[in-house]
Parts: structure tokens; C-alpha cells; sequence
């Protein structure tokens, strides 16, 4: 058999590196994996799962670049014991995943799925007894179908709608989860769901935009409150998307470019929250919002997290442009000179550090670095996986978190994004994220060089 360990770059991969060591990061650091419900558990419909926008969504070929959907992905839902304990084995003491709303409530209100429950549960207790923490997300993207039909998140309604399905888990769950994270980027869920329509439920317009943004950013808040209210001592906190923009050119023009796409991709979702209001000022736009606001919503926007999850994959380089409202476009990364991963994103890691840095200047708590990572084409051959690009992805990124930390940031963890190849979106299958292979027609798990690197350097 070849195995991984019989490839000088590999072994030089595993020689310890003196500035990247887990010590570095100190004791209390979590290392985990995240997951989402959505990409990885398949079991659309079984067991009483209700149909989520994603069901709907990906249901229609035309929207996903290899017409593939989610029926299946990596069958989480039968195969979790297997997976968790792979994230054991790769000494992960940490596992992020998101519950189906869908799935504990097929009409999103209303009657419970005792099934859906049940499979919570295992998930919960299995990954306890094999000594991993398991943190929940609220919600990943997967909207019970039956709650947008009736308007999902540019209905007012939602806030009461997510504060039953909030209190419900917390009062299933709470007795032996005690990490909760809210919202997985509200910039995707309104921007490419609402404005784009790349994303379920795939609404183009800026008025769908605005009344999403505001119920986002308010359930942010009243997820925090609830939980908080049913688990005293819980670690709550919500996931933020990130990327650092840069201008183009250093012209005022490029530069005021860039700062109005920084407030769409890293200031709104977190300003209010601090009880700083939208940054309107320099996005006037956003006075849109307005129309959406009742009174008492200033204070309700308002939710004190025990910590902020940042996710980045890549920086934004922007200059002026025709994108109506904020005048600005992205400047693509040069193929020629720039590293991209297979998804076209530039490889970029002082962006981590940057972003973290930029974060820092808020009253933030701690950060979490609550996904991270990169997809390549992956070749299986002889049960390996020689993932060398994402191996450096990894390296050099969390060179970057440490440099942050150094410098005085609270960032008390990371959490790589993701444990098993799985279903990436718009994107289908084509996109490999895992630091495990995934074979879609056995469903066999084949540990990649990155996931091997991992469970040296925690180990
Ligand atoms: C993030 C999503 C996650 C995954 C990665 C690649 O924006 O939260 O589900 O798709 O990108």
C-alpha cells in the first residue's frame, strides 16, 4: 500500500514548524470543524423532515451549476457516528454543526418532529461521548418552505416565528449544549438570497433586500435573548462573514469605493448589534431600511454576544463601478499573479489577520474564527489524497490568526471549514472543502493529507 507517509513533501509538511505549533495558541483554544445541516446531512425527506427553501431551490437544475441537489450529500443524517468519529480521531475537540429547522419543525411553526429531535440528540450524545463539544448554529440557510411561503425573512413575523423555533431548542437541547451560534452570515442569506438570487429563495430586489437585512439583523438578537433566557450560562455568539477590502488604487475614488462595499460586507450586521445603528452615513442607501423600522427596534437590534464567529475565505479589492447604490465594483484577482483556490478566490491570508485587526477596534468580546478554509481539485488515488495547496491554505492562515492574537486580539478559536467533501450551494458537488474525501457514489470517507496534517499538529 502507498501510503501518505511515503511522500517527502508530506513528511516534510509534518516536520514541526516552530512558528505554527498548538501550544502557540494556548490551552484554552478551540479547535473544531464546522459543518451545516443543509450541505451534509441529505435525508431531505425522511422521517417527517419538512421541505426547506434549499429543498425547493436545489429541486431545480437550472440553479445549481451541476444540476445535482442535496437528496443525499454525505447522508450525515445515517452516517454521523462514522464522521464524529473521525473528527475524534483527527483530534478535533470541537464540532460545529447547524440544525434543519425543517427537520424539528416540518412547518417551521407549530407541530414539533419528534424524529427530528431524536436525531439531534444522537448527534448531541454521540459527539459527548466521544469528548468533543458540540456548538449548534440556529440556522444555516435552510428556511422551512412552509414560513416563506408566507414571506420567511422579509415578513415581520419571522421574529416570533424564530423565537418559538429558538426556544424549542434551547429547552431540547440546552441541557447539553451550551455553545449557540444564531445566524451563519447574514450577508448571504440576504444578499445572494434576497438581492442576487443566487441562493434560495433566489428574490432579486432591493426591496426584498432591505426588509431581509432588517429581520436578519433583528433575529440576531432575539435568538441571543432567548437562549440566554432558557441557558443561563451559555457561550452565545453569531457568525459574521468577512472579507478585508482594499481599494484598487490609492485615489480617493478607490478608496471611497472601497469603503462603501466594506460597510455591505463587514459592517452592517455587526453595528447595529453593538447598538451603533446601520452605518447609513457612509452607505446612504441604507436609509431604505428605514421603512422597515418600528419603535423599540434600536434596542432590539441590540444583543451582547459572548463572542463574534468572523468567516473568511478571501480579501475584496474594490474601485468605483456601476453596481447601483454603492457605485463600486470588485476588482477580479489577476490570474497571473494571484493564487486562487478552484472556486476562484483568492488566496490571500493576511486578509485573516487583517480582518480579525478590524474587528478588534469593536467592544468585542472574543472572536471566533468559525469557518475558514479552501477548495482544490482533489485526486483520489490509492485511498490518498495529497492535498498539498490546502495543507499551505491552513498553514498560512493560521500563521496569520497567531500574528493576530500576538498583537493583542481576543481570538479564542478556529474552526475549519469542512470535516467531509459536501454539497457547496449554487455550486453542487464540484467544490471540495473537506479535510476528508468524499466518494458521492459509496459514500466512502478517505482521510486527505490536510486531515492527516491536522490531527499531527493538535495531536
Ligand atoms: C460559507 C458558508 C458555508 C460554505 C463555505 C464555503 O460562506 O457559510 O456553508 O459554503 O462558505
Amino acid at each position: 500500500m502507498v501510503g501518505w507517509f511515503a511522500f517527502p513533501w508530506f513528511v516534510k509538511a509534518l516536520e514541526s514548524d516552530p512558528e505554527l505549533t498548538r501550544e502557540l495558541f494556548g490551552d484554552t483554544f478551540h479547535w473544531g470543524l464546522t459543518t451545516s445541516a443543509f450541505q451534509s446531512e441529505g435525508a431531505w425527506n425522511i422521517d417527517g423532515k419538512g421541505e426547506s427553501i434549499w429543498d425547493r431551490f436545489s429541486h431545480n437544475p437550472s440553479k445549481i451549476k451541476d444540476h445535482s441537489n442535496a437528496d443525499v450529500a454525505c447522508d450525515f443524517y445515517h452516517l454521523y457516528n462514522q464522521d464524529l468519529s473521525l473528527v475524534q480521531a483527527l483530534n478535533f475537540k470541537d464540532f460545529r454543526f447547524s440544525i434543519a429547522w425543517s427537520r424539528v419543525v416540518p412547518g417551521g411553526i407549530g407541530t414539533v418532529n419528534q424524529k427530528g429531535i431524536d436525531f439531534y440528540n444522537k448527534v448531541i450524545d454521540t459527539c459527548l461521548s466521544l469528548g468533543i463539544k458540540p456548538w449548534a448554529t440556529l440556522y444555516h440557510w435552510d428556511l422551512p418552505q412552509a414560513l416563506e411561503d408566507k414571506g420567511g425573512w422579509t415578513n415581520r413575523d419571522i421574529l416570533s416565528w424564530f423565537a418559538e423555533y429558538t426556544d424549542l431548542c434551547t429547552r431540547k437541547f440546552g441541557d447539553r449544549v451550551n455553545d449557540w451560534i444564531v445566524i451563519n452570515e447574514p450577508a448571504a442569506v440576504t444578499m445572494l438570497g434576497h438581492l442576487t438570487g443566487l441562493h434560495a429563495p433566489g428574490h432579486r430586489g432591493i426591496n426584498k433586500f432591505m426588509a431581509s437585512v432588517h429581520h436578519t439583523t433583528l433575529c440576531q438578537g432575539v435568538g441571543g435573548r432567548i437562549i440566554r433566557s432558557n441557558i443561563p450560562q451559555a457561550h452565545i455568539g453569531t457568525a459574521l462573514s468577512c472579507s478585508y477590502v482594499e481599494p484598487y488604487k490609492k485615489k480617493p475614488s478607490h478608496e471611497k469605493a472601497a469603503k462603501r462595499i466594506d460597510v455591505l460586507l463587514n459592517r452592517l450586521f455587526i453595528e447595529p448589534v453593538l447598538g451603533m445603528g446601520y452605518p447609513v452615513n457612509d452607505l446612504p442607501f441604507l436609509r431604505k431600511l428605514e421603512k422597515f423600522y418600528q419603535p423599540g427596534d434600536e434596542d432590539k437590534l441590540k444583543f451582547d454576544f459572548d463572542f463574534i464567529g468572523l468567516q473568511n475565505y478571501f480579501r475584496v479589492v474594490g474601485r468605483p463601478g456601476i453596481i447601483p447604490f454603492i457605485w463600486a465594483s470588485q476588482k477580479k484577482p489577476d490570474k497571473k499573479t494571484a493564487e486562487l483556490t478552484e472556486l476562484g478566490w483568492e488566496v490571500w491570508p493576511q486578509g485573516i489577520y487583517k480582518s480579525i485587526m478590524q474587528f478588534s477596534k469593536y467592544p468585542i468580546k472574543e472572536i471566533i474564527i468559525t469557518e475558514n478554509g479552501a477548495a482544490y481539485p482533489d485526486e483520489l488515488t490509492a485511498d490518498t489524497v495529497h492535498d498539498a495547496k490546502r495543507v499551505a491554505y491552513f498553514k498560512e492562515y493560521l500563521k496569520y490568526v497567531l500574528q493576530a492574537k500576538k498583537e493583542g486580539a481576543n481570538v479564542t478559536g478556529y474552526f475549519a471549514w469542512t470535516l467531509v467533501d459536501n454539497f457547496e450551494w449554487s455550486f453542487g458537488y464540484g467544490p471540495r472543502f473537506g479535510i476528508v474525501y468524499n466518494d458521492f457514489n459509496t459514500q466512502r470517507r478517505i482521510v486527505k493529507d490536510s486531515g492527516l496534517w491536522f490531527k499531527e499538529f493538535l495531536k
